[in-house]
Formats: structure tokens, C-alpha cells, sequence
């Protein structure tokens, strides 16, 4: 496989090297061959050649099978219009490779209830998949900018038929492999464009007949998210609110720095923690590295298609944790582990269930 790996900026670099690392061991075990490219993107780019995107990263992008990105964004370019800044050429990757299905699993790790501020009764058991749109909606939609000499700005939230129909029609493959129970979210009580996705949804459920769908406001499901979390299974929803909400569903874990993600349904897939670059603790070796470690088994699981390997590394993270290594963010009042040795040991464990299956097979 060809993977290029875009650390990015802030802790992007700490936690994708953990990522790397464990993805390496792991694939040797295996005998999955990787090569890996490392390309700069975002603020780190700006500062290299003055475009979050360079043609350099573009084009490795585009040869490769997979892209591992850290985070994007860095306070010191914070002034700069959207058009320039380091977010933007994490925007113009999404287009160019083309994937608008964004996966982000959110799950209770029972080993991890008690980091979480809710009541352990209210969410144990939740094992949620947040599928959100990742190439329309308010992000990419046309008009948008600003006029009155800047006292009024606007964007434009619009999706075609077809935009919704290709994110539904995996969201609802995903349920038929799970619970078989979908949420589609929309604002259809006072958006046109959230009536065109709930009609669109409804026309695509006929196909699907063994999942069962609802519909929620996005506001009444972010209330249900914090107060019923194991109502869901599958929630389906447009890029903005898909965003939010997933952020929203790192209570669950105690912490956004462990949630995954990947994209897929486009040309080339990429994986990506849901956390950003956290400038606040970033150089200080104490970043969560679950979340780019968890993309990096989403990786083995829909690029490699090595689903023993991806559930090596799965079991390794809760093993860790089982056994009581805890980031910064979750240790709470107990001494916590660094970055770099919590991606030391889940890649030991993961090396370890790895060779387990191997000596099996
Ligand atoms: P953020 O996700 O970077 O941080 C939010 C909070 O969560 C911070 O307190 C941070 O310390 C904490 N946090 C995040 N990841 C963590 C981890 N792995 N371990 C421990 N704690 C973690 O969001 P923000 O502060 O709103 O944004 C910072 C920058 O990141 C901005 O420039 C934003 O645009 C960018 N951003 C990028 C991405 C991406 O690249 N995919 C995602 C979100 C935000
Ligand atoms: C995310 C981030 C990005 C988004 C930003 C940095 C463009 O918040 O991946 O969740 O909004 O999609
Ligand atoms: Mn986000």
C-alpha cells in the first residue's frame, strides 16, 4: 500500500507519528507492505511555500491508496480569510480525493466510563456511527462570501438529490452490518434543503426494508445525544451538523482526542482523528493519540480490507486501557502517560494480538 501521511500542524505531528507506529508494527506482523510519503499540509505548508495544499502533497495524494492526516490550524494564521487558511487546504484535500462519506464511530469504552461526565446508567453500552456528509452543504455551497464593504457576509447551504442519495445509500449499508436501526438529522422544519433530505432519505429506506429509520430536528437529537446516547445506532446527517454533533458524541469517551474517522465512497480514502490540532497543549507530549491511532485501524479495515489487523489494533487500544494507561486528558487526578509511550504501548499490544493471529492462521 501507498500511504501519504499529512501530519499537519499542533499535535497533527504528535499523534499521527504514534499512528504510524503502530500502523508499521502492526503491518509487519502481517506482512502488509506499506510506503509511506510524508507531505506538509495546512499551517505548516503556508509556512513552506505560502498554500495549505502544495502540488508536492496533491500529487502524492492522488497516487497514493490512502491518506493519514493529523489536524490542521495554527493560531498564528487565525487571520486569514477561509479561503486561505490552513482549514481550507484540508478542505480542498476533501474534494480532490473525493470521498463524501465521513464515518465517525463513537463508542462507550468500558474500561473508560468513568472519564466520561455523564452517569455511567445513561450511556453504557452506546455504540454510535455518526455518517456525515463531508462534501456539501454550508463548507462548499455556492454563493458565499461577503459585500457591503464587509458588514454582511453570507454561505449558501445547498445539496442536490444525488449528494444525499450516495451518503444515505452507505449509511444504510452500514445499519444493515449493525443494529439495523438508522437516525437521519436534518432542520426539515425550517430548511428547503433539509426537506429535499428528508424526502430523499424516505425514498431510499424503501430499499433497505430490514432497517428500521427515524427522523430527528438536529437540535432535539444534540439533546438526545447527551440524554439517551443508546437510542442510536446509525445517525446520518449533512456536513455542519454532522461536525458539531460528533464533537458532541466525545462525551461518550471523555475525551474528543480518541475519536476516529474515515472517508470513503471517493477516489482515494483518508483517515483522519475528529479532534483538531489543539494548539493548547501541542509540543507537550501529552496529546491523546487514540483517535489518529483508531484511524490508522479504519484504514486497515476499508483500504487494506485486512479486518484482523484493523481489530488488532482495536483491541490493543481497550487493552491499554484496560490496564489503565491514560492519556492527560482522560488520567483526571491520576498521573498520566505521555503521547509517546501510550502509542508505545498499544503498539506492543497490538504487535502482540497481531502475532496471536498470525501464529493461528
Ligand atoms: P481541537 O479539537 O483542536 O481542540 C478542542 C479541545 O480538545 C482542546 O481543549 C484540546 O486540547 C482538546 N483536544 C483535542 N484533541 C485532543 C487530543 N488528541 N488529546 C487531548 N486533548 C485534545 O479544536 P479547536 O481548539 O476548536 O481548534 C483548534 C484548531 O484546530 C483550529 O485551527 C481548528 O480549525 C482546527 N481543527 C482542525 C481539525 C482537523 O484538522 N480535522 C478539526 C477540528 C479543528
Ligand atoms: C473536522 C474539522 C474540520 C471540519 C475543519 C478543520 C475544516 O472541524 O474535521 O471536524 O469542519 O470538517
Ligand atoms: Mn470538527
Amino acid at each position: 500500500m501507498k500511504i501519504t501521511v499529512l501530519s499537519g500542524d499542533g499535535i497533527g505531528p504528535e499523534v499521527t507519528r504514534e499512528a504510524v507506529k503502530v500502523l508499521t508494527s502492526v503491518s509487519s506482523v502481517f506482512g502488509i507492505n506499506i510506503d509511506f510519503d510524508e507531505q506538509l499540509v495546512g499551517s505548516a505548508a503556508i509556512d513552506a511555500c505560502g498554500d495549505p495544499l502544495p502540488k508536492a502533497t496533491a500529487d502524492s495524494c492522488e497516487a497514493a491508496d490512502a491518506v493519514l492526516l493529523g489536524a490542521v490550524g495554527a493560531p498564528k494564521h487565525d487571520h486569514l480569510p477561509p479561503d486561505q487558511r490552513p482549514e481550507k487546504g484540508l478542505l480542498r484535500l476533501r474534494t480532490l480525493l473525493g470521498g463524501f462519506a465521513n464515518l465517525r464511530p463513537a463508542k462507550a469504552i468500558p474500561s473508560l466510563l468513568e472519564a466520561s461526565p455523564l452517569r455511567r446508567e445513561v450511556f453504557e453500552g452506546t455504540d454510535i456511527l455518526i455518517v456525515r456528509e463531508l462534501l456539501g452543504g454550508l463548507y462548499f455551497g455556492e454563493p458565499r462570501g461577503t459585500k457591503d464593504g464587509g458588514k454582511t457576509a453570507y454561505n449558501t447551504m445547498v445539496y442536490s438529490e444525488s449528494e444525499i442519495e450516495r451518503v444515505a445509500r452507505i449509511a444504510f449499508e452500514a445499519a444493515r452490518l449493525r443494529k439495523k436501526k438508522l437516525t437521519s438529522v436534518d432542520k426539515a422544519n425550517v430548511l428547503e434543503v433539509s426537506r429535499l433530505w428528508r424526502e430523499t432519505v424516505v425514498r431510499v429506506s424503501k430499499d433497505y426494508p430490514d432497517v428500521t429509520v427515524d427522523h430527528l430536528f438536529v437540535d432535539a437529537c444534540a439533546m438526545m445525544l447527551a440524554t439517551n446516547p443508546s437510542r442510536f445506532d446509525v445517525v446520518l446527517t449533512e456536513n455542519l451538523f454532522g461536525d458539531i454533533l460528533s464533537d458532541e458524541a466525545a462525551v461518550l469517551t471523555g475525551s474528543l482526542g480518541t475519536l476516529a474517522s474515515a472517508t470513503i465512497g471517493g477516489k482515494i480514502d483518508l483517515y483522519e482523528p475528529v479532534h483538531g490540532s489543539a494548539p493548547d497543549i501541542a509540543g507537550k507530549n501529552i496529546a491523546n493519540p487514540i483517535g489518529a491511532i483508531a484511524s490508522a485501524a479504519m484504514l486497515l479495515r476499508y483500504t487494506a480490507r485486512h479486518e484482523t489487523a484493523a481489530a488488532c489494533i482495536e483491541l490493543a487500544i481497550e487493552k491499554a486501557l484496560e490496564e489503565g494507561h491514560r492519556s492527560a486528558d482522560l488520567a483526571g487526578n491520576s498521573p498520566a502517560t505521555s503521547t509517546t509511550v501510550l502509542g508505545d504501548i498499544i503498539a506492543n499490544r497490538a504487535v502482540e494480538a497481531a502475532a496471536g493471529h498470525s501464529a493461528t492462521a
